[in-house]
């Protein structure tokens, strides 16, 4: 399966995720523009989605599914970053080392299971190796089995877990070594257009 891709600059890729994220009343906590843009901006990004045909109009291409990462430095100054990056350490090296956050992402529930998300991850890969990163990071929930599958199937390590009161609320931290080898396992066939 073609899978058509778009890359965003900060401010119209900003506006794009705070909507797509209006379709995902299962998130407690949705973005808005001016959050992303306040998270994005100054550090290196990438903002990616998934367009596929809508069943009732398969001339036209809504976008599906979606991944925004950015740079996860050492010594951030934004407390949250701050403490993502305390809550890190001793599990994941920073030093000398470029780390990428995988911020936001999922995929709109008619179009699941159909590699959207898989081919985002793997533009994403080849971006990211393209830009020296060494390592690529994400924090999910337990209760979020179908991210924990997926991630698996994308070959990401666990490397940490924060136990809470409810195991359901433990927070499981993932990461995957970048290297030209990581190409190599790659298999979507992407289009991808800069928007
Ligand atoms: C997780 C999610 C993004 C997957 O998106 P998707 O577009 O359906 O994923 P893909 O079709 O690209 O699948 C990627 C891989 O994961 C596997 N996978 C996806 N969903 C799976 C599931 N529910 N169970 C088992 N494996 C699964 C696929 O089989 C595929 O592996 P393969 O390529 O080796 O066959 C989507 O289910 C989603 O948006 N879930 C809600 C997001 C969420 O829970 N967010 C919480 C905050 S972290």
């Amino acid at each position: 399966m073609q899978h058509y891709l778009r890359e965003y600059p900060l401010q119209q890729g900003a506006l794009e995720i705070a909507y797509i994220e209006e379709f995902f009343s299962e998130f407690p906590k949705r973005k808005t523009a001016a959050e992303i843009m306040a998270r994005l901006e100054g550090r290196d990004f990438q903002i990616l989605m998934a367009e596929a045909p809508l069943a009732d109009e398969p001339g036209t291409l809504a976008p599906v599914s979606y991944k925004v990462s950015h740079e996860l430095r050492e010594n951030e100054t934004d407390p949250v970053l701050a403490d993502l990056v305390e809550r890190l350490r001793g599990s994941l090296i920073f030093t000398g080392r470029r780390v990428l956050y995988n911020w936001l992402g999922a995929t709109r529930r008619d179009w699941r299971g159909q590699g959207h998300f898989r081919a985002l991850s793997e533009e994403q890969e080849a971006w990211a190796v393209r830009g020296e990163y060494d390592e690529v990071v994400v924090k999910t929930k337990n209760r979020y089995f179908d991210m924990r599958a997926t991630l698996d199937s994308l070959q990401f390590n666990v490397i940490k877990l924060e136990v809470a009161p409810d195991v359901l609320d433990a927070k499981v931290y993932l990461a995957k070594p970048l290297g030209l080898s990581v190409l190599d396992a790659h298999r979507s066939r992407r289009q991808v257009t800069r928007a």
